[in-house]
């Protein structure tokens, strides 16, 4: 019983480190995209989704003293987080299902989601694998004339050099989760337009942003390389070659000679994709 209420602790804290590092890895793009989005002071929105609450706060920032942002996840544990590092006076986090809001019609003026609503398999983690239904609610939460931000995460180039070997890494299972196959096209994150059309959302907007990842790396950009290493292609042993998954290991096991990240010239990138859309 002992060991298990240490494996509990010690999971909580290594899946909370994953997203300090993760969060602070894409901060800055993920700044630059919401001041590019003219939400307004004074305005009160709903961050869906809201993970450890960081990004919630860079949100209540942009609305300033007279807004008000409320985050809301599904996990307890981040929920209990956000409160102790990211409360703020105009934030307030709650715990809550994007799948059936505990709000009225018409409260919100903008909802944003950031890699919340992927759709796929529960038990991958995924709210639902049809997200209409999840946009429905959206819309239903946000005021008429009001806006909806939904992000993703679209995709990366991480090893300068290997392009024929990272799109053999991008072909397995885990590069692609949680779209698996046999899933219906339609509900692709990349399909998104599509979603925010079917519910009734007008002047619909999708943009892709990008974020530069440029030699010399900071340790905590490092560790955040070694997340997603893994992430994307930590398990694809036996979908790729041998001499692939030699290659992979050789190049990204930080006790590699030829570790990648040790170039001095290392340079890869990654992209957010927003649709966004007014109701
Ligand atoms: C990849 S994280 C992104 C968190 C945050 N938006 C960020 O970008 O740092 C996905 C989040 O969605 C939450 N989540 C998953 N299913 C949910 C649901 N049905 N309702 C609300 N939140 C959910 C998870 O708990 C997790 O915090």
């Amino acid at each position: 019983m002992e060991n298990e209420i240490e494996n509990t602790i010690q999971n909580y804290e290594t899946e909370i480190s994953t997203y300090e590092c993760l969060t602070q890895f894409r901060e800055s793009l993920l700044n630059s995209i919401i001041k590019s989005l003219s939400i307004h002071a004074e305005s009160n929105g709903l961050d869906a989704g809201c993970g450890i609450g960081f990004v919630t706060k860079l949100l209540a920032e942009t609305v300033g003293e007279n807004g008000h942002v409320i985050g809301l996840d599904l996990s307890k544990d981040f929920i209990h987080y956000a409160k102790n590092n990211n409360q703020t006076y105009n934030i307030q986090f709650i715990e809550g299902n994007v799948n059936s809001l505990q709000f009225d019609d018409n409260s919100f003026d903008w909802l944003w989601s950031v890699d919340t609503i992927w759709p796929g398999p529960k038990e991958l983690g995924c709210p639902a694998e049809n997200p209409l239904p999840i946009i429905k609610e959206f819309n239903r939460v946000i005021k008429p004339g009001g806006s909806v931000f939904i992000l993703f995460w679209s995709s990366q180039k991480l090893l300068p050099g290997y392009p024929l070997l990272e799109a053999r890494l991008n072909t397995t299972s885990s590069a692609t989760a949680p779209f698996i196959n046999g899933m219906e096209p339609k509900n692709h994150i990349l399909n998104g337009r599509y979603w925010l059309e079917k519910v009734n959302f007008k002047d619909i907007i999708v943009k892709t942003y990008l974020g530069d990842i440029i030699a010399p790396l900071s340790k905590n950009d490092r560790h955040a390389l070694n997340i997603l290493f893994e992430m994307f292609w930590g398990e694809s042993q036996s979908e790729v070659s041998k001499g692939d998954w030699k290659d992979f290991k050789r190049l990204c096991d930080p006790n590699s000679d030829d570790y990648i990240l040790n170039n001095q010239h290392y340079y890869g990138f990654y992209t957010y994709t927003l649709f966004k859309g007014t109701k």
